[in-house]
């Protein structure tokens, strides 16, 4: 989470009534970028709420947790010692950016990302992130379940194709390797994890902007949601 000054970590779950915009949509539709750009142009916070998936599944696998074990999880989950700032996500003070994006990392969050337990401590978690003057989330679920009363919701989507050949450049750029037919596949096994999970599924929230990024720019979709917000800003 990136704050308009500085670092931040949750707060009191029930403490802030601050605006929020809500940004939802499949892996690598582009979310991330979107909404830290909306958040800056707005001088709001921004919240990755999968990066705190891709922490507790960090954490279970560093503990050697089974990724069955929804107890213990959720547990972790609940005394998760996070940490935003700028760039950096922080687990118990170590600068773990680059280890949460690894691709199995990505796969266990999504796995884990199945139980209730589990998340009910992150909504948790994440609604303490909604402070003043206001928070631009993104993940899956923010304008669905945890954030119901957001300001504006977004559904951010993009063809699988077109979400691969991004998610490779990603990959990349960061060192990590990775070939593109394996990333089209694991990222359709991904979205039918996401979309079809029992709690919490993958869909637009009612009233969404839906914005097929396809054949837009990111500076494009950016302007979208922030005349939105205006326009209802008045
Ligand atoms: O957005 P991401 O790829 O970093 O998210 C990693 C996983 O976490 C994703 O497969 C599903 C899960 N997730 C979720 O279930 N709900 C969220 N709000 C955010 C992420």
């Amino acid at each position: 989470m990136t704050a308009p000054a500085g670092a931040l970590e949750a707060g009191d779950p029930n403490a802030g009534l601050a605006p929020v915009i809500a940004i939802d949509g499949p892996t690598a539709s582009g979310k991330g970028e979107i909404a830290q750009r909306v958040a800056a142009r707005l001088g709001w916070h921004y919240l990755d709420s999968g990066a705190l998936y891709r922490l507790t599944a960090l954490a279970a696998l560093r503990a050697g947790a089974a990724l069955d074990d929804e107890a213990t999880i959720a547990a972790l989950a609940r005394a998760l010692p996070v940490r935003f700032s700028g760039e950096r996500v922080e687990l118990a003070g170590e600068d773990v950016s680059k280890d949460i994006r690894a691709p199995e990392v990505g796969g266990a969050a999504s796995r884990i990302a199945t139980m209730a337990a589990l998340r009910a401590a992150l909504s948790a978690l994440q609604q303490g992130f909604r402070q003043p003057p206001g928070l631009v989330a993104d993940g899956r679920d923010m304008g669905t379940v945890v954030f119901p009363d957001a300001l504006i919701k977004v559904f951010l989507t993009a063809s699988p194709e077109c979400r691969a050949e991004r998610r490779h450049k990603q990959l990349i750029a960061k060192g990590f390797s990775a070939t593109l037919p394996s990333l089209l596949r694991e990222l359709r096994e991904r979205d039918a994890r996401d979309s079809n999970r029992a709690h919490a599924p993958l869909r637009p929230a009612q009233g969404a902007l839906v914005v097929n990024s396809t054949h837009l720019t990111i500076e494009e979709v950016v302007d979208r949601i922030v005349r939105e917000y205006r326009r209802r800003d008045g």
